[in-house]
C-alpha cells in the first residue's frame, strides 16, 4: 500500500445530521387506541438517521465522527455516553443548552418488526454552514448528509467541494446525501451527492411504485458521474451510476423479523463502508442488504458485528 492510501485510510467517515433519544416500547401486538396495556420491555436507546449510521459504520470498523446538535441535561448525558460507548467521535457537536433535546417515541412490534415512531422535536437548531466552516477537513475521507436543512447542507457541500478542488483525486472527500422525507426544500440535495440515498417514501410521492422505477425515474436530477440508491424494506435495493446500469439486491430477511428500526440507517452505513473500502456498487449494495436485514432479527444494533 502507498503512503497516500495509507493515509487516506487512518480518515474518518463524518454523518451529518440528527441524533435523539428513542424511548423503544417493545409489544408483541399493536395498541388500540385508547386502551391500557402492558409493553414487553423498555429501552432507551441512542436514535436519529445520521447517528445510527454512526455507531453502524463503527460496529463495521470504521472510524467515525457525528456532528449535529445537542442540549443538556440527563438526556444529552446519555446521548454522549452513548456514542462514546461507540467511539463515535463527537468533538464537533454543537451545544444548545437552551434547547429541548428532541426524542421519539417509538412502538416497536415485535409480532411483525414495525416501528411506529412519535417524533417531537420542539427549538433544537441544526447545525449551520458556519459552524461547519469550522471543521478541519484533512480528517475525513467520506462526508454524509442526511437530509434536513437543506439549504444549509447544500452551503456545506460546496464548502468541501472548494476543499476537493485543490487536492488530487485519491485525496478527495466523498460526499453522500439521504434524501428520506417528503420535503419539497429536501429534493434541492439531489444533484448534490457523490452517492444520493433516496427512500421509498420519496420515490413513491413521485410516483414511483418500485426501487427500479425509482432510480430510473429520478436519475436525471443527480449530477454527472453520480450514483443513486434506492432501498425498498423486504424488496432489497436497487442502484444506478454513470453507466446507466442498474443493479438490484433482494433483501435478505432474518428467520424472524422483529425490529425494523434504524434498517434504512444500517443500510446506508453499510453501503458508505463498503464503496469507502473500494468495493463495487453491486456489492455494497448487496452489502447493505445483508447487514440491514440481519439488523431486523435483534433489537438495537449491537448484533451487527
Ligand atoms: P427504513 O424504513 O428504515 O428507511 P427501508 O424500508 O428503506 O428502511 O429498508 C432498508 C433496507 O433494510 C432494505 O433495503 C432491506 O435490505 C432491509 N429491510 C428492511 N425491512 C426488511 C424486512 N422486512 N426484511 C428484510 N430486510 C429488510
Ligand atoms: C430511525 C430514526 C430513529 C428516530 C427517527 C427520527 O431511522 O432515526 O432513531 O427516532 O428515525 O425520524
Amino acid at each position: 500500500m502507498n503512503y497516500i492510501m495509507e493515509q487516506q485510510q487512518k480518515k474518518k467517515v463524518m454523518c451529518v445530521g440528527l441524533v435523539c433519544l428513542d424511548v423503544i416500547n417493545v409489544v408483541s401486538q399493536f395498541p388500540e387506541e385508547d386502551s391500557d396495556t402492558r409493553c414487553v420491555s423498555q429501552r432507551w436507546q441512542r436514535g436519529g438517521n445520521a447517528s445510527n449510521s454512526c455507531t453502524v459504520l463503527s460496529l463495521l470498523g470504521e472510524r467515525t465522527a457525528f456532528i449535529g446538535s445537542l442540549s443538556e441535561g440527563p438526556v444529552a448525558d446519555f446521548i454522549l455516553k452513548d456514542f462514546q460507548k461507540y467511539r463515535v467521535d463527537v468533538s464537533l457537536v454543537s451545544e444548545h443548552a437552551q434547547c429541548d433535546s428532541p426524542s421519539s417515541v417509538v412502538i416497536s412490534n415485535i409480532s411483525n418488526g414495525s416501528r411506529t415512531i412519535l417524533h417531537m422535536n420542539r427549538n433544537l437548531p441544526d447545525v449551520t454552514a458556519e459552524d461547519f466552516s469550522k471543521v478541519d477537513l484533512h480528517q475525513f475521507r467520506w462526508i454524509h448528509w442526511e437530509g434536513r436543512n437543506a439549504e444549509e447542507q447544500v452551503k456545506m457541500i460546496k464548502q468541501v467541494e472548494m476543499f476537493n478542488s485543490r487536492l488530487p483525486q485519491e485525496q478527495r472527500i466523498t460526499m453522500s446525501v439521504e434524501i428520506e422525507k417528503t420535503r419539497e426544500p429536501l429534493y434541492q440535495l439531489f444533484p448534490h451527492g457523490d452517492v444520493v440515498f433516496v427512500s421509498k417514501d420519496v420515490a413513491r410521492h413521485f410516483g414511483f411504485d418500485s426501487a427500479e422505477a425509482a432510480v430510473k425515474g429520478l436519475y436525471s436530477r443527480v449530477k454527472k458521474g453520480a450514483v443513486l440508491v434506492c432501498a425498498w424494506a423486504d424488496q432489497g435495493a436497487d442502484a444506478l451510476g454513470p453507466d446507466g446500469v442498474i443493479f438490484h439486491s433482494e433483501a435478505f430477511p432474518p428467520q424472524t423479523v422483529v425490529d425494523t428500526l434504524g434498517a434504512g440507517d444500517t443500510f446506508n452505513a453499510a453501503v458508505i463502508h463498503c464503496l469507502v473500502e473500494g468495493g463495487g456498487l453491486h456489492d455494497a449494495i448487496s452489502f447493505g442488504c445483508r447487514v440491514a436485514g440481519w439488523k431486523c432479527g435483534f433489537h438495537g444494533y449491537d448484533g451487527i458485528s
